[in-house]
């Protein structure tokens, strides 16, 4: 097999964004299932953007795997180039008409993504990633003038491509660090005290009189957009445990494209899998020593 075209897979992909995106934002998400438990949905729109996307790529890269959430029953990769797709990455903000969601797409060979697209049709914000190529943000910018009737809201706006990497200011501990977390859909059992445990821990004062142990946590709901906070450099940290690789594939790359790094979600997991269900995001400058510290914080071992 050839090497894959990564430009062109990333056009390709962000092709499938602009197209899927306009059905999630106009979709009504009235039938609204569950999988393992209620905290985990899906709804029809989940199923028929998956299956949109999933028939693009099988018919233009016939040779390459294809993982997805609503259809894969392990969430487990092969070393094989892999489409791994999310098609809803928020569906419970979905179903309640809260906007902070993406669909998730990346091309993953040897266990590594090297084409990442996260994109919000309700924000219209459009990340993308190359490996070796930067990272970047397509969005609108804020409007030059008030919108008028008569005139379409597209033409105040101008679209940018801005590249994510800058030189942020060094992070050396977490004191200043505004923290994504995410509660997930297992709210029982050694996992969920584990994390709830670190939740603790982060949000609680250092003494009596002084401020928390970061300066606040926050948990929005897509696995993907807080990556790609993070690779902005709007969040600093993320760390979750449960997710999939479907949910963090495409963010890990746009993270490490920007600056940034992803580890495993435990101590000592330098190397994680992006199939590992447990992830620590740091953004760009962050030094090792808040990895430790994060880690340092951490309470019990996750274990998917
Ligand atoms: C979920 C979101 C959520 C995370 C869950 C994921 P879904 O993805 O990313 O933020 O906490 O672990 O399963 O189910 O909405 O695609």
């Amino acid at each position: 097999m050839t090497d894959p075209n990564l430009q062109e897979i990333h056009d390709f992909l962000v092709g499938l964004a602009q197209k899927a995106g306009p059905k999630i934002a106009a979709a009504n998400p009235s039938t609204v299932g569950t999988k393992k438990n209620s905290s985990d949905l899906v709804t029809e729109t989940d199923k028929a953007v998956e299956d949109l996307i999933s028939s693009a790529c099988r018919s233009a890269y016939p040779d390459y795997a294809f993982l997805g959430e609503e259809t894969s029953t392990s969430g487990r990769l092969t070393a094989s180039p892999t489409f791994v797709v999310d098609p809803i990455d928020g569906t419970t903000n979905f179903v309640h008409a809260h906007p902070y969601i993406s669909i998730s797409m990346a091309l993953v060979r040897n266990f590594k993504p090297e084409v990442g697209v996260v994109y919000n049709p309700f924000t219209q914000h459009l990340y993308t990633a190359i490996k070796g190529q930067g990272a970047y943000l397509t969005a609108a910018k804020v409007p030059t003038s008030f919108p008028v009737a008569g005139q379409s809201v597209e033409s105040t706006y101008e679209r940018r491509k801005l590249p994510l990497r800058s030189s942020p200011p060094p992070l050396s501990d977490l004191s200043h660090a505004l923290v994504a977390v995410e509660y997930g859909n297992e709210r029982s059992g050694n996992n969920w005290e584990s994390k709830i445990g670190t939740f603790n821990a982060l949000g609680r004062a250092k003494t009596d009189n002084d401020g928390a142990m970061v300066q606040s946590v926050r948990s929005l709901g897509s696995a993907a957009l807080n990556c790609c906070s993070v690779a902005r450099g709007d969040m600093d940290v993320y760390w979750e445990g449960g997710c999939w690789a479907w949910d963090v594939a495409a963010g890990w790359i746009i993270v490490e494209e920007a600056g940034g790094m992803m580890v495993g979600g435990n101590q000592g997991e330098w190397e994680p899998k992006v199939d590992g269900r447990r992830y620590l995001v740091l953004r760009a400058g962050a030094g090792k020593e808040v990895i430790e510290e994060f880690w340092s914080k951490t309470q019990g071992k996750l274990i998917y």
